[in-house]
Order: structure tokens, then C-alpha cells, then sequence
């Protein structure tokens, strides 16, 4: 038997019957109209929030909505947080439905044009990325007569320590080099651009809470010497983020209210020409990976060669994460459950696997799970990140699994 990932807590130690948001998991399925079906709880992101909030005073709060960007999801978190953080036009476009483009940012290599001219003519921040970038974007502005809206994101020397994805300290397609960013800001602001901070991203998915806090403090010591070098004030420093959360067996959750401590030390020692600087946090995951559960049903139960297989009628179609084939090396089981029967002993060995013509469709690989019989309900948790809109939905021409948020 191989083991699974924790049962986030915000559904650890229910008994008997799954309930999500104070309902049980099959009422949503008929809410919903079929499976297979992502479930949101906005109560436990709001919790997340709330935590955030108490842990790291006076910072702002990003969400970079590439981890979920449902519309409905957006307008939930629009009130939550002081902006979001966008990877695309199409990010752009979205975001735009739920909060105001002066709280948006736009990161990401390879911007085109008429993806910097969408986001100056909105007035969101560029989070630029490069030289030609930066180029293009006034060039786009004075066409238009439009002030771009200009961050610098930084290639930082330092490396975010034990992230599951590294995003500094070593050639990057990601920012400019540190030693050419102040270089960047005096192009930007002696054009007449608006120059509007750093922006700085270590790494994702981190679990130690002495490793972020080092990183944090490293950014915090690199703006600094930056904006000196620069001769200019930044009025928003964002500080990246890389808060993970636990997916598999072993996995020890993140002491943000540590992390948090540790940052206000650093603060209270921040460069001078920082004082009046604001500072963000920019979350994907952290904020509603644990909120999530996606719900598919038992299709079929086989035997073969000894072994007992769970087909359920969603897999890595919309939930590629689970499958081992986002951003993992080694396959791991997330956390799985029999939604009827929470709680309930180990009865046997199975392998959950999905409805795609591929081996690759496994969800749970030789886990232990009450008995399961055509019809129940299997819930994979830890889907509230990097789901539906991280998998290849359109694999096999499965339908494309609901969505709810509720609560
Ligand atoms: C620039 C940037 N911001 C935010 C994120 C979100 O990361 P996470 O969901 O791990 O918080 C990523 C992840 O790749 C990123 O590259």
C-alpha cells in the first residue's frame, strides 16, 4: 500500500458522509447536475485570508489567479484580497471583470503586443520582464498616448529553498538580471513612464518556513540596494510569495504565522529609501488549494493480475495534478477519499484510476480506501489549485468537469 497525502484540515476528521460548506458532497453533485465536479468553499479561503491577514500586517495581499481562475472564484476573492495577479491577456480579462485594473498586475515572458497594449490601456501594472519588453511597452504608450504602468520583476541572486519550483538565482526567462534592473527603472522613468516598484519572485510551492523567511528577507535587502542604486523610491515592492501547501505523505504544513514574524523583523531593518514603500504578497495555491475538492464517481470496479481498479468517470482530464504529471518528478498520492464514508477503516488496496485510454490517468496508486462500489462517490482533494484550468480537458473528449463555488 502506498500512502496519501493529509486530508486538509478543513475536512480531516469528518465522519461518515463528506460535507462540504456544512453540505453533503452528493447534494452539491445534484446542485451541480453530474459529476464530475469541482467544489470551492469560499469559507475556508476566507479563513486563509484571515489568517494571512493576522500573520503579516500592513502587506498587501495578491492572488495570482493562474492557480484558479474561475470567474465566480474571482468575484469571491475580489473582496479578499488588494489585487490580483495575472499571466495572460486572457488572465487580464477576467481579472478585469472582478476588481479594478490599478489593483492587477501583469507578469509573464513573452508578453506580445497586443497584450501590453490591453493592460496599458487598462491601466494595470506590466510586471516587466525584460529590456525589449519594457521597449515595446513605451513604444505602445506613446502611440497611444497612454502612460504605461511599468514594475520591474527581478532575476534575484537568491533562491527560494526547497520550492517545488525554482524561479531565481540562476539564468532565467523570468525578470532582468538584478545588476541591470536599475539600469531598467532609469529607462522607464526618464521616459515619463510610471514606474511603479519591483516586483520579485523567488520560487513556489515551499514548505519550510525558515527557508521562506530567508528569502523574504533577502528580496526585502535586494529592493533595497535596487531602488538606492535606482535613485527612486519604490511605491510597491512585491516581495513574491512560494507559500506551499501540504500534498503528499510527510508533508508538513507551512508556519506562515513564523513567516510572518520573521518578515516584520526584516521590515523594521528595511533600507531607508523603502520607509514609504508598500509591500506585497503574491499567493496562488496557499490561498485555495485546500479550499477545493473535486468529486467523481465509480464507474466500474475490476480486478486484474490481483489487483483492484476504481474507475471513476474524471481523472487527469481535469485534474492532471493528481495524476504525477504536473510539475512532479516522482508520483505521489494526493490525499483520497470515499466521500460516502469518511473516516471509515482501510479495507482494501486499490488503484483509482480515471476514464482516459492512457496509464497515465491514476489518481490514487495503491491506496487504501473503505470499500468502493459503482456509484459512490470518490473525492480528491487539494483541488481548489491548479485543476480544471491546469489539465487537459480537451484529452479524449470527456466532458469538461462543473464547477461550484459554495458556502
Ligand atoms: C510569478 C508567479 N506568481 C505566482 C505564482 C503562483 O504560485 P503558487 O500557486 O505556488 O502560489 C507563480 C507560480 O508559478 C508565479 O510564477
Amino acid at each position: 500500500m502506498k500512502p496519501m497525502g493529509p486530508v486538509p484540515v478543513g475536512f480531516a476528521g469528518q465522519q461518515g458522509t463528506l460535507t462540504i460548506a456544512g453540505k453533503a458532497a452528493e447534494a452539491w453533485v445534484e446542485a451541480a447536475g453530474d459529476t464530475p465536479l469541482f467544489v470551492y468553499d469560499r469559507g475556508l479561503i476566507a479563513g486563509q485570508v484571515a489568517r494571512f491577514r493576522a500573520a503579516f500586517a500592513d502587506v498587501d495581499l495578491h492572488y495570482a489567479i493562474k492557480a484558479n481562475p474561475l470567474p465566480l472564484l474571482l468575484d469571491a476573492m475580489a473582496p479578499l484580497v488588494d489585487g490580483f495577479d495575472v499571466a495572460s491577456k486572457g488572465e487580464l480579462a477576467t481579472a478585469l471583470a472582478s476588481k479594478p485594473a490599478a489593483r492587477i498586475s501583469f507578469a509573464g515572458p513573452g508578453k506580445r503586443d497586443d497584450e501590453l497594449a490591453a493592460a496599458i490601456e487598462a491601466g494595470a501594472t506590466l510586471n516587466a520582464e525584460s529590456e525589449g519588453e519594457v521597449a515595446r511597452a513605451l513604444a505602445i504608450g506613446e502611440r497611444r498616448g497612454l502612460t504605461p504602468r511599468i514594475a520591474v520583476r527581478v532575476n534575484p541572486e537568491l533562491e527560494l529553498r526547497g520550492s517545488g519550483m525554482r524561479m531565481g538565482g540562476r539564468p532565467s526567462p523570468f525578470g532582468v538580471d538584478a545588476v541591470r534592473a536599475a539600469a531598467l527603472v532609469r529607462v522607464i522613468r526618464d521616459a515619463g513612464a510610471d514606474w511603479r516598484g519591483f516586483h520579485i519572485y523567488a520560487g513556489s510551492q515551499a514548505l519550510d518556513a525558515g527557508a521562506v523567511a530567508e528569502a523574504q528577507a533577502a528580496t526585502l535587502a535586494l529592493a533595497g540596494r535596487l531602488a538606492a542604486e535606482a535613485g527612486a523610491m519604490p511605491p510597491l515592492v512585491n516581495l513574491g510569495g512560494g507559500f506551499g501547501v501540504p500534498y503528499f505523505a510527510g508533508d508538513v504544513p507551512l508556519d506562515v504565522e513564523a513567516v510572518g514574524e520573521r518578515l516584520a523583523e526584516a521590515m523594521a531593518g528595511r533600507a531607508d529609501v523603502l520607509r514609504e514603500t508598500r509591500f506585497a504578497i503574491e499567493l496562488g495555491r496557499w490561498l485555495v488549494a485546500e479550499a477545493g475538492v473535486y468529486l467523481t464517481r465509480v464507474v466500474d470496479v475490476k480486478q486484474s493480475g490481483g489487483e483492484t481498479f476504481v474507475v471513476v468517470d474524471g481523472g487527469l482530464n481535469h485534474q492532471l495534478a493528481a495524476s504525477g504529471n504536473f510539475g512532479t518528478v516522482v508520483r505521489r498520492n494526493y490525499p483520497l477519499a470515499h466521500a460516502g464514508a469518511m473516516g471509515a477503516d482501510v479495507i482494501e488496496e486499490v488503484s483509482v484510476v480515471g476514464p482516459l485510454c492512457t496509464p497515465l490517468d491514476r489518481l490514487g496508486d495503491h491506496v487504501g480506501l473503505p470499500r468502493l462500489s459503482v456509484g459512490d462517490l470518490v473525492a480528491v482533494f487539494l483541488a481548489g489549485a491548479y485543476g480544471a484550468s491546469a489539465s487537459p480537458a480537451g484529452f479524449l473528449g470527456h466532458p469538461p468537469a462543473r464547477e461550484m463555488v459554495v458556502g
